[in-house]
């Protein structure tokens, strides 16, 4: 052996030594359900009782503290419907707020039969000291006193940027909301709220010095076939701005607020065209995509922005400020011959390092108030100020390069942290795009990349996740994507890496989901639930598969009507069912229900049926799962699960010995998609007849089996019936089924198919 593996071996042992001590005292082995987990737990004997009865005693004059008190209290009495007194002084027996404590965001809590003790020299800790005894009072969705565990809890954060980015350009939440998403942030240690509050398809935030900006740039027409109101969008006052960073400042969070520039720049130049290169379109604003239109470089568009950032400083005191910087496309810099000229001025190589210089040209507006520009990893190319932060969103790749420079970096990565994919393969899933994204996934990503060094690594400021609304018409939908991953990221932002165990994580989640509920947020519980799967069974009966995508816990079920608890039968495999049977099924996590209880009727017909989510995409380079947007309460519409770059979807496995007859629910949606020159890449199939056809075939590059004419379908905007024969076929096949039409205006899709084979 060299002196170098020993040296290794030796370290290891003691590493190894170190984790199983970690682990030792850590939240999982103290069985506690605090998430995300703490960095030490040791439980003693005993429980403290809280109840009505209960005080929550500050020193007298610390007024923080009292704030921090008065917090506490009221989530209590939202979870457990009481809410204990909040006194000023010594109190025995008390929950005692002190500040004999930790610094920054730390905090120990010791519960004890006798009284409770949070103590954080800081105000961030005492409130996290409290968020966790808050946690620790909600074991359950229970109501009324709760006997808390006697623990010793030392706690600290991993990384500094504990972050969720959302996206209220592309749609707009209340403040009621975003309020909610910050207190279920709060509750789980995160203290980044970054705000995307510009964008192509609006600009939200008021600023006094260019009305146009809200008057006009924050409404936009949507392109939806029957969606006539011109006026969808809104804005966000200084005020609200304001109302929203005082409430997140109580809750430790800091509002980074986002102003994309050069690109993503359609709607204040719409609002201001003098803004841009070339003229605008406002009735792009409701696309989706990556646009064309860019910011100039005239010394008037800057004084624009230094004044939009001045009053955005005045509103936000983050120390950093967003300025975008991604996806800035250059055709229309390159096609200006203003721009050109401008880059020989400058003695610039191209483009890019255009971009670069017109980066720190805006980082000179937020270098003469202190504060520090942050922007996507795309301001990394062509060189970057010094003290920029790049946020990497193109995987890692920019967070490595960024820290290799010395440059502090926040992880953001695409697909892993984007939430606007969707969660499962369930075809119940809220919309959004359609790679699967689960919270497993979410919980797995390691934010200490190896190939950086230690050293390197200390620029990592802490990971985000990120919520783009494209596809989030409600502010529920936006809730169900970002809840419950944000909540396996906060775990991954603050819990050191030996604590790391999904195990545990998925131990906690029942009395997450609760607590998720009590702080008014709707999380997506689809994953967790079982989700059906029929089949032909044997004799004539119906097979049921009950398994949850997510796979935690188990699944439970009755068939005799009854609610299934902890003791009904557990889930083993495929049920086989008789026609009418009721089942009603459950996941279970350590005798606590997570999800839904879900009630399914045997209905032998229904195996005949499947909508666009139970079919199987013949493709999936750009899959969406996307509303009908024909006039309908938003949740009554239906839903489509389609490849834009090729709308074709396969049947598989059809038994049509006799022939059938097929009936296809079909809907439109407009083609408002920014895709260049790709465009062209999807297929178009000339139509035989005026109204075009659905098209079906034997496995996708097979024999056409029949062509089913839409007929008047085009000019209804809601969804429309079309239905034909099938040709008889021996054994098992593959229908490939597509539309055919002249133009990407209608775009056809299917919401769902049934193939009733003759007898
Ligand atoms: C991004 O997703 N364009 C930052």
């Amino acid at each position: 052996m060299t002196m170098t593996s020993l040296r290794t071996v030796a370290v290891s042992a003691i590493a190894l030594a170190a984790a199983l001590c970690a682990n030792a005292a850590n939240a999982e082995s103290a069985g506690l359900t605090l998430t995300p987990a703490p960095a030490k737990a040791v439980r003693a004997e005993g429980t403290f009782k809280l109840s009505a009865a209960t005080r929550i005693a500050f020193a007298k004059g610390d007024v923080e503290a009292r704030g921090v008190a008065n917090q506490l209290a009221d989530l209590i009495r939202r979870s457990r419907g009481f809410r204990p007194v909040v006194v000023e002084g010594p109190a025995p027996g008390a929950i005692v707020l002190t500040r004999e404590g930790p610094a920054g965001e730390a905090y120990k809590l010791d519960v004890a039969p006798g009284g409770v003790t949070i103590a954080a020299a800081k105000r961030a800790g005492l409130f996290y000291g409290a968020m966790s005894l808050w946690q620790l009072a909600t074991p359950d969705a229970a109501k009324g006193p709760v006997a808390i565990p006697a623990a010793a809890i030392e706690d600290a954060p991993r990384f500094a940027w504990r972050g969720l980015m959302i996206d209220s350009a592309r749609h707009v939440q209340s403040l009621d909301t975003l309020k909610a998403v910050i207190d279920a942030m709060a509750a789980h240690k995160m203290n980044t709220f970054h705000w995307h509050l510009v964008d192509d398809q609006g600009w939200r935030l008021e600023i006094k010095k260019y009305p146009k900006l809200t008057q006009v740039a924050g409404w936009r027409h949507d392109p939806g076939a029957a969606v006539k109101d011109p006026k969808y969008g809104g804005f966000y006052t200084q005020d609200q701005a304001r109302e929203l960073v005082a409430y997140a400042a109580a809750r430790n969070i800091t509002v980074v607020p986002e102003i994309e520039t050069p690109g993503h720049a359609l709607a204040p130049i719409v609002a201001y065209p003098e803004l841009g290169t070339a003229a605008p379109d406002a009735s792009h604003m409701g696309d989706w995509g990556v646009f064309p239109w860019l910011y100039n470089t005239d010394d008037a568009t800057f004084a624009f922005l230094d004044n939009v950032l001045n009053e955005v400083m005045d509103i936000f005191p983050s120390p950093f400020i967003h300025v975008g910087g991604d996806e800035a496309t250059k055709e229309q810099w390159q096609a200006s011959p203003k721009i050109q000229a401008k880059i020989k001025e400058l003695g610039l190589k191209d483009e890019h390092e255009l971009q670069s210089w017109f980066i720190q040209r805006v980082g000179k507006s937020l270098d003469k108030r202190g504060r520090r520009l942050i922007g996507w990893d795309e301001i990394l190319e062509g060189g970057l100020a010094p003290n920029a932060t790049v946020m990497s969103w193109r995987g890692i790749d920019g967070a490595i390069a960024a820290a290799k420079a010395g440059h502090d970096t926040v992880l953001s990565p695409h697909p892993t942290l984007y939430l606007d994919h969707r969660q499962s393969g369930s075809w119940e899933e809220p919309t959004g795009r359609g790679k699967i994204i689960t919270l497993k996934d979410v919980y797995a990503f390691d934010p200490a990349p190896a190939q950086l060094t230690p050293d390197e690594r200390k620029h990592i400021l802490g990971v985000q996740a990120n919520v783009w609304t494209e596809h989030m018409q409600t502010d529920i939908r936006m809730q169900q994507m970002a809840f419950p991953r944000a909540i396996a990221l906060a775990e991954r932002g603050w819990t050191r890496e030996a604590d790391i165990s999904w195990d545990d994580f998925a131990r906690r989640l029942p009395a997450e989901m609760a607590r998720l509920k009590v702080l008014g947020v709707t999380a997506n519980t689809i994953p967790f639930e079982p989700s059906p799967k029929l089949s032909a069974g044997e004799g004539g009966k119906t097979r049921l598969d009950l398994s949850a995508p997510l796979g935690v816990g188990e699944v439970r079920y009755t068939t005799d009507g009854k609610a299934p608890t902890t003791s009904s039968t557990a889930y083993a495999g495929p049920l086989e069912l008789a026609a009418g049977a009721t089942v009603k099924a459950r996941t279970f996590v350590d005798g606590q229900a997570l999800g839904r209880e879900r009630v399914y009727k045997v209905d032998p017909a229904s195996l005949n049926t499947r909508v666009s989510g139970q079919l199987k995409r013949c493709t999936s380079q750009v899959p969406l799962l996307m509303i009908d947007d024909a006039p309908a309460a938003f949740d009554k519409r239906a839903m489509f699960d389609v490849d834009i770059f090729n709308p074709c979807w396969i049947w598989e496995g059809a038994e049509l010995p006799k022939g059938a007859l097929l009936t296809a629910r079909i809907g439109q949606i407009p083609f408002n998609f920014q895709v260049g020159k790709d465009r062209d890449k999807i297929p178009l199939r000339a139509p035989a007849t005026p109204g075009g056809e659905l098209e079906v075939r034997l496995s996708c590059t097979g024999e056409r089996i029949a062509a089913i004419p839409l007929g008047d379908s085009a000019k209804n905007p809601a969804l429309s019936t079309v239905s034909g024969r099938l040709p008889a076929q021996a054994g098992k096949v593959d229908l490939c089924l597509s539309f055919t039409s002249k133009t990407l205006d209608p775009f056809w899709v299917l919401e769902r198919v049934t193939v009733k084979p003759a007898n």
